[in-house]
């Protein structure tokens, strides 16, 4: 016998159907609340509702539990590449060795991008933020793919569109950077598999080559795979609720890029860097930093701290703290705010304010010490995640379309006047 939630309102209860998921979480399905009581939930920032129901990656912030498709991100970080990854995602196993070729080369083959982009690019000002640019690019692919516009014309389309998006990405990111700069742009190259093209593309000068370093290539693979995916977060919300309209999968990412440049969202790792910057620069003093994250008249938080989901550890950070320093160490490298970010830690992991609301180091804290240590400029950190997160989006996109998921119109609780006569302006 399923279990049932019972409320009563004005006299009367109501049942409701629980929900069980197949990692024992539980939900009051409350779909026909408002038709049996006329009550609706009220739940700002959806901190106690679900949306949907999905079978793509379980988190649990209690444990410290993330996986894709059922698989430990522990393990996929470690021996996956981040194109294995993302078909896992997106398709829901991983591929055969056929499949990963395939799908890598079919990304390869569709890593350019239109000429009259570079029109585009030129529009933007010299120094313009890649988030910016990106987010703009992305949503113009579907006016240079029209056929790209109706998201249910068949399956080949789609995937077509899930191809070009993965393969034109890292192309759009690396020449919004070098556009940014008013540096010339590097093409892809097929010879490079998909971290190295990246690389290539940001960093191969006109007069030299750029010289994949191993560690680096292995150390952004890692970063991507770490980002792929987290459920429901702010900017999948975003996806999925601009793709319920039926509106086209570019049209959707793009939504989802400008809510992940959000500083509390995406735009953290960004911000983590800055903030330790500005601790340095202020003579290191971190106690006068951590009251400040701590006092609620300073608007000052501890960016890279803190989680909607996780008030214990966030399996990403542990991982990508012990790569931070197994980069730093590999390429000789001692950056002092690596040091300014452990004794944050180390400080806030004993301090009562943190512990009491499960404050701790997030995917953001320590990622922009690795990107910066591997040549990764500031503003582009972002871009980065976006770059990671792009299969999760496109997946969790995919299975709303594949679910037939009804068009997302939240209700709300009005508070505004009651009704009232307009006032000729003469006797306002
Ligand atoms: C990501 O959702 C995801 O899955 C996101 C993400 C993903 O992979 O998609 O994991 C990626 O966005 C990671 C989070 C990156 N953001 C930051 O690092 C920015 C700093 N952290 C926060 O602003 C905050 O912790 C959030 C936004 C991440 C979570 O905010 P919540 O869940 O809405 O919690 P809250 O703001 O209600 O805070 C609860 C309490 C408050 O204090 P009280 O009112 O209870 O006294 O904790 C305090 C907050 O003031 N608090 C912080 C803090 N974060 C929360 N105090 C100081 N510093 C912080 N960083």
């Amino acid at each position: 016998m399923s279990e049932v939630a019972k409320i009563t309102l004005d006299g009367e209860t109501h049942e409701f159907p629980v929900v069980v998921g197949t990692e024992n979480e539980k939900a009051i399905d409350i779909s026909k609340l408002r038709g049996t009581t006329g009550y609706v939930t009220l739940d700002p920032g959806f901190k106690n509702t679900g949306s949907t129901k999905s079978a793509i990656t379980f988190l649990n912030g209690e444990d410290g539990i993330l996986r894709y498709r059922g698989y430990p991100i522990e393990q996929l970080a470690e021996k996956a590449s981040f194109l294995e990854v993302a078909y896992l995602l997106i398709y829901g196993e991983l591929p055969t060795k056929i499949q990963l070729e395939t799908f890598e080369n079919e990304i390869t083959r569709h890593t350019l991008v239109h000429e009259d982009m570079k029109t585009l690019l030129r529009a933007f000002p010299a120094g313009a933020h890649p988030m910016g640019v990106a987010a703009s690019l992305i949503v113009s692919l579907s006016t240079f793919y029209p056929e790209s516009q109706d998201p249910n014309r068949n399956k080949e389309a789609l995937n077509l569109t899930i191809i070009r998006l993965l393969a034109k990405l890292p192309t759009i990111a690396a020449w919004a950077y070098k556009f940014s700069k008013r540096h010339p742009v590097v093409y892809p190259k097929n010879k490079y598999n998909y971290v190295e093209n990246f690389l290539n593309m940001m960093f191969q000068l006109p007069t030299e080559d750029y010289e994949v370093n191993p560690i680096v290539s292995k150390a952004l693979n890692t970063l991507l795979i770490l980002h792929a995916d987290h459920e429901q977060n702010c900017s999948t919300s975003t996806v999925r609720i601009v793709g319920s309209s039926h509106a086209n999968l570019y049209a959707s990412i793009s939504a989802g890029i400008s809510a992940l440049w959000g500083p509390l969202h995406g735009g953290a790792n960004q911000a983590v860097i800055e903030m330790l910057e500005a601790i340095k620069a202020d003579g290191g003093n971190i106690d006068k930093w951590i009251a400040k994250a701590k006092d609620k008249n300073d608007p000052f938080r501890l960016m890279g701290f803190g989680h909607r989901v996780y008030k214990n550890f966030d399996p990403r950070a542990t991982i990508i703290k012990k790569a931070a320093d197994d980069v730093l160490s590999s390429l000789g490298i001692d950056d002092p705010v690596l040091d300014i970010a452990k004794q944050i830690e180390e400080i806030a992991l004993k301090d009562e304010y943190f512990v009491k609301r499960g404050l701790y180091p997030n995917v953001d804290f320590y990622s922009g010490i690795i990107y910066r240590a591997i040549g990764i400029p500031t503003e582009m950190f972002t871009v980065m995640f976006a770059i990671g997160r792009l299969p999760g989006w496109i997946a969790q996109w995919k299975e709303m379309l594949e679910d037939k998921a009804p068009i997302g119109r939240p209700r709300q609780i009005y508070t505004g006047p009651n009704k009232r006569d307009y006032v000729e302006i003469e006797k306002r």
